[in-house]
């Protein structure tokens, strides 16, 4: 998986975990491969499931406006997932579907070579940054390892079960703004 026609062509026919049998479409990723910022979920939903994209369903929405809110589109970072293929009623992915997927994101991390990961939620958090991550206590920090930039933020569908947490998310999102801009 040294380019993205291999990382793509494997995502596609990729049966490394159960959640392939329950697939409409493997979700990829999405955005500008050369992005300074990726951002990374857990996993499809419904509709990124249907359409083959990450976050195009209310949460994906509620992203698009945060990006927004910081001067930022889809286009100009990249978006992906832990699992690329939709979990069963969006449960969480198991540990073990995790282990089998994050190869793919590994290999996405390496060709777009970004400044600064955004996690979104725990699962990513966990994935990433270390398994006893702690949502609510450890958001917003950063920390570098490997010469990236690490730092997770509420999932948006966090946000929309829960609007109290908008403001914390907020200054996570300035936070990132001035880490980007620091990083020029
Ligand atoms: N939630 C996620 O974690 N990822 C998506 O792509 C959509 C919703
Ligand atoms: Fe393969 Fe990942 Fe889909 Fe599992 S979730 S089948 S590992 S692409």
């Amino acid at each position: 998986m040294v380019t993205w026609e291999q990382l793509e062509g494997a995502c596609r026919s990729c049966k490394k975990c159960p959640l392939w049998t329950t697939r409409t479409n493997v979700v990829t990723g999405v955005g500008n491969r050369e992005a300074d910022v990726l951002f990374v979920g857990e996993g499809p939903g419904e509709q990124e499931d249907l359409r083959g994209e990450p976050f195009v369903g209310p949460a994906g929405q509620l992203l698009d406006k945060m990006l927004a809110a910081i001067g930022l589109d889809r286009r100009q970072v990249y978006i992906a997932n832990v699992v690329k293929c939709r979990p069963p009623h969006n449960r969480d992915p198991l540990p073990e579907e995790q282990a089998a997927c994050i190869r793919y994101l590994r290999a996405q991390t390496r060709l777009i070579r970004p400044k600064i990961i955004v996690c979104l939620g725990r699962i990513a958090a966990q994935a990433i940054i270390r398994p006893d991550f702690k949502i609510t206590r450890e958001r917003g920090i950063w920390e570098e390892r490997k010469g990236f930039w690490l730092m997770a933020t509420y999932h948006p569908s966090a946000l929309l079960r829960d609007p109290s947490k908008k403001r914390d998310a907020w200054e996570d999102l300035k936070s990132l703004r001035r880490k980007m801009e620091e990083l020029e």
